[in-house]
């Protein structure tokens, strides 16, 4: 992105972020969720990292979130109340200890982490042991007085006192003088769901989540609705005016506990980024079981002299990070929105996205379904959209963010994109029909034509499987799409009048027998549009199996020599269509297995042939099969590239005559089991 690109986008970034920190912080309302959001301020800082002159201290990203409420009296906090930079995976946490380790060496000997608590900051004071004064974080300098409203939580104590007489002597000094303990304030998901549960008994509205209900609740102006919510405190960090009563965090979370009040009971220290690793790991499963939301880690330096001395940049410690784990949510932009034709002629839109994280792994298309939906979401090209993942597997769009929208876009057109796409094809809509078809393209013919070129010779050439066959099976019912072939018996073709006893032996056993097909063939034969022979065997040869080709990137797919965007775009929208990923499935179920295509090399390899006729020695794709685990390439027709033609029984004639006409080398089945024994 260039300079001015960067500019209009992260103004457009900081309004929207400022619009969902106001509802969130100081409303109490989520205009999107956090995940959403978390996603959007990472594009911004990272566009600020890029373009450092164009950071302002208006900017979201230089300041601790929230406005105080005005209801609330303001305190000014002892010290400044941070927040954390957030990192995402192995790298950033290596590239975190190595940035810190080059200030201060030695600095992540000792790392110190805990989950990440997903409520709100809270600052607690004890005078001499007594519970005086509660202030919530407000913009980290200062925050509200919600001493009244915390005074009813229950696992705050009200005197501290040294609980646990067993530990470090020196914890009788935190009575005397001022402590400050600061912690997170939770609402446990069991009491939000019961209260959840309340409100929709009584028509009430609900809450959006946890956080919301804690945060709404403890700005309660009546401290008595406070205590009837339950929440809870979990301290994280203890304040005293000589800092160095306090050396590390590890102690921290013994005194906190000791004094009588909550500290997770799962932080850990840790001597190297491997255990350390394995620990933010394990807790991406454990973190669901625990009884409040975590969103992630606070990973710490663990010595608090050293923590000090790493300092502070802009609204947040260097030496600490939170690790957050694969959001569920992302925000992305939408580059194009591509149409795929399914068996039936049934036209499917696709957002093809720039690639995004979410719930672990990269999100690069998700459908749209049809036009309808697309009114409704009002998506476009160019457009930020929130994707997730529906039952954690299948990616959807949940909402556009209009604010964001490039300046000029324009709604989407399914008529005139439609005709753009595909300008050979004319479409309808059915009456009452929310998808648009090919126009005349009722199911069967086109199911027909796609089952024709499924059994093509040059896709699984099913022998005896040609198109008045087709037709008759389509006709019968007994096929609804490509993979319904498989189930066919020798009965339900005696039952068709174009079959006898051994026509219907006949195609049943050439159907069973292309259970196998190699990849490129596959490929070929799913009818992907733009994908022909020489694609297909150009894909198998760089994807090796059909998951992975089912799983290419837009990038990997235009990386393939001879595969542009339109190509790359049409296979990309063909893999997204639900209806495709089915029949995909229903391949598999019923023992279709395309062989992975290994580019291997051997005597053979820089030989390309093509084989013609009927061999003895066994099938065309036994013979083929053979050939290429000999490093030998096979080409589904003759070119000026192919080094043989191997000729069997009944040779088809258009290849002879192409292959004497470009003087290509003809081979017999003799000469044929010489090469594969050579
Ligand atoms: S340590 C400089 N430990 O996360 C702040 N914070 O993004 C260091 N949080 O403001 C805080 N669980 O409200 C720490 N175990 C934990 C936490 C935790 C939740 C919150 C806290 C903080 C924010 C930082």
């Amino acid at each position: 992105m260039n300079k001015s690109a960067a500019a209009e986008r992260i103004l457009k970034l900081r309004t929207q972020i400022n619009e969902y920190r106001y509802h969130y912080h100081v409303l109490d309302e989520s205009i999107m969720s956090e995940a959403a959001a978390d996603s959007l301020k990472h594009e911004l800082s990272q566009l600020e990292e890029q373009f450092p002159d164009l950071i302002t201290a208006d900017s979201p990203t230089q300041r601790v979130a929230g406005t105080p409420s005005s209801r609330f009296t303001k305190i000014t906090h002892s010290q400044r109340m941070l927040s954390l930079n957030d990192v995402f995976g192995r790298d950033e946490v290596q590239a975190w200890a190595d940035r810190i380790n080059k200030l201060t060496p030695g600095a992540t000997t000792e790392l110190f982490a805990d989950t990440k608590m997903d409520g709100l900051a809270c600052a607690i004071v004890y005078i001499d042991g007594v519970f005086t004064q509660a202030v919530t974080r407000g913009d980290g300098t200062v925050g509200e007085d919600v001493t009244a409203n915390v005074r009813t939580i229950e696992s705050v104590p009200l005197q501290l006192r040294v609980f646990d007489k067993t530990s470090n002597p020196d914890l009788a000094r935190f009575l005397t003088g001022r402590t400050e303990i600061r912690g997170e304030i939770v609402m446990l998901r069991k009491n939000f769901e019961a209260l959840n549960a309340a409100n929709e008994a009584a028509g009430k509205p609900l809450f959006a989540n946890p956080r919301n209900l804690a945060a709404g609740t403890i700005r309660q102006l009546d401290p008595k609705l406070v205590a009837a919510r339950h929440l809870n405190f979990y301290g994280y960090d203890l304040l005293r005016d000589d800092p160095t009563e306090v050396p590390t965090y590890s102690f921290t979370y013994q005194a906190i506990r000791a004094l009588g009040l909550a500290a997770s009971q799962h932080a850990t220290t840790f001597t190297s980024i491997d255990a350390l690793m394995a620990f933010i790991e394990q807790w991406d499963q454990k973190r669901k079981t625990l009884p409040f939301n975590t969103d992630g880690l606070v990973v710490k330096v663990d010595n608090r002299t050293t923590y000090r001395e790493l300092g502070i940049v802009g609204k947040a410690p260097r030496g600490a990070i939170a690790f957050k784990y694969a959001a569920e949510e992302a925000t992305t932009i939408v580059k194009d929105i591509v149409i795929s034709i399914g068996r039936t002629g049934a036209a499917t839109p696709i957002a093809t996205f720039d690639p995004a994280l979410v719930a672990g792994t990269t999100v690069q298309h998700a459908s749209l379904h049809n036009a309808d939906e697309i009114a409704r979401l009002d998506v476009r090209v160019g457009d930020t959209v929130i994707i997730y993942k529906a039952g954690d597997i299948i990616p959807k769009v949940q909402e556009s963010l209009p604010k964001l929208r490039p300046a000029g876009s324009k709604p989407f057109n399914m008529e005139a994109e439609l005709a753009r796409q595909y300008p050979e094809l004319e479409f309808e809509r059915p009456e009452g029909e929310v998808i648009y078809r090919v126009k005349g393209a009722t199911g069967p013919l086109f199911l027909a034509k796609a089952l024709e070129h499924y059994a093509s010779k040059s896709a699984l050439d099913i022998d005896t499987l040609g198109e008045k066959n087709v037709i008759a099976l389509v006709d019968s019912g007994f096929v609804t799409d490509p993979a319904d072939i498989y189930i066919l018996t020798v009965e339900n073709l005696l039952g068709l009048d174009r079959f006898g006893e051994i026509s219907a032996r006949k195609l049943v056993d050439a159907i069973q027998a292309s259970k196998t097909p190699t990849l490129p063939r596959f490929i070929y034969a799913l009818g992907i549009r733009h994908v022909g022979e020489q694609t297909a065997l150009d894909l198998a040869e760089v994807f090796g199996t059909l998951e992975n080709l089912s799983a290419a990137t837009l990038e990997q797919l235009e990386a393939v020599e001879g595969i542009g965007t339109v190509v790359a775009e049409s296979i990309l929208a063909w893999f997204s269509d639900d209806d495709n990923q089915d029949l995909l499935a229903k391949f598999t179920h019923l023992g279709v297995r395309p062989q992975p295509f290994a580019k291997t090399t051997g005597p053979l390899t820089g030989v390309n042939f093509v084989i013609t006729g009927t061999l003895e020695m066994g099938s065309r794709d036994q013979a083929a099969a053979r050939l290429v685990a000999l490093g030998a390439k096979e080409q589904n027709s003759v070119t000026k590239d192919t080094t043989y033609l191997i000729v069997g029984e009944n040779p088809g004639g258009s290849k002879l005559a192409k292959a004497e006409k470009l003087k290509i080398q003809l081979i017999d089945e003799q000469r044929l089991e010489g090469l594969l024994n050579a």
